[in-house]
């Protein structure tokens, strides 16, 4: 049976956590990646549709051409972080529904051929999954910076519109991991801080 977590795990997730502006100068490794991955994907999606698609973000070059899509304000922190991890989601995720839920996968494909049921479920998941990102984060002693700043259909065109299955992604939004916040939020109190990083892959 479950436990209450303590009060130091409390706060490292939740209470003392803050959304970051800077960075260390740690690195992230691909270890840390996989790791987070591999946490993040436990949490729970309808159907067990994951329709999440990340790509991470860790070369100059790809960074440059991701904060040339950026505000101008987000772009000094996408150059500055280890990793930036874009969250877009799969349009045609009932693809995979059969190996993901064998229970009732096959039979809920139907569900999803309308575009509007699809396009709903993939960007309600798709945003759980990127919170579950930041929250697995967090846990494993990094911090995140999410940002949504960003032009959203060049994103598109310039990291999700050109994969080979020709599967259509629309992007959410992109985190990154930090040390600086801003001042303290409204009875925020005072709080915690770490980083992460990113590779130019996507985990299916
Ligand atoms: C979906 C989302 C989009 C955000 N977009 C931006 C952004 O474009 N630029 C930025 O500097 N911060 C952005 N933020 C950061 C928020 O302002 C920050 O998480 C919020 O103020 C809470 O701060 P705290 O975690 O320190 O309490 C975004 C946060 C979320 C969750």
């Amino acid at each position: 049976m479950a436990t209450k977590l303590d009060d130091q795990s409390l706060d490292q997730l939740y209470c003392a956590a803050r959304t970051r502006n800077a960075w260390t100068e740690q690195p992230v490794t691909e270890q840390q990646l996989r790791e987070l991955y591999d946490l993040l994907k436990f949490g729970p999606t309808s159907g067990n549709c994951c329709p999440a698609r990340f790509v991470w973000v860790r070369s100059a070059e790809g960074k440059h051409r991701l904060a040339a899509l950026a505000a101008p304000t987000n772009a000094p922190k996408i150059l500055a972080a280890p990793v930036t991890v874009i969250v877009g989601y799969d349009l045609a995720f009932a693809e995979q529904l059969p190996k993901l839920f064998p229970a009732r996968g096959k039979d809920m494909q139907a569900h999803y051929s309308d575009p509007l049921v699809a396009q709903t479920t993939a960007f309600r998941n798709g945003s759980l999954q990127g919170a579950y990102l930041i929250i697995a984060a967090r846990a494993l002693g990094l911090d995140c910076g999410p940002m949504s700043g960003f032009n959203n259909e060049a994103m598109d065109s310039e990291f999700f519109c050109q994969h080979t299955h020709q599967i259509q992604f629309h992007l959410l939004r992109r985190l990154r991991i930090k040390r600086k916040h801003f001042p303290a939020q409204p009875e925020a109190g005072v709080r915690g801080s770490r980083t992460l990083c990113l590779k130019e892959q996507q985990n299916e």
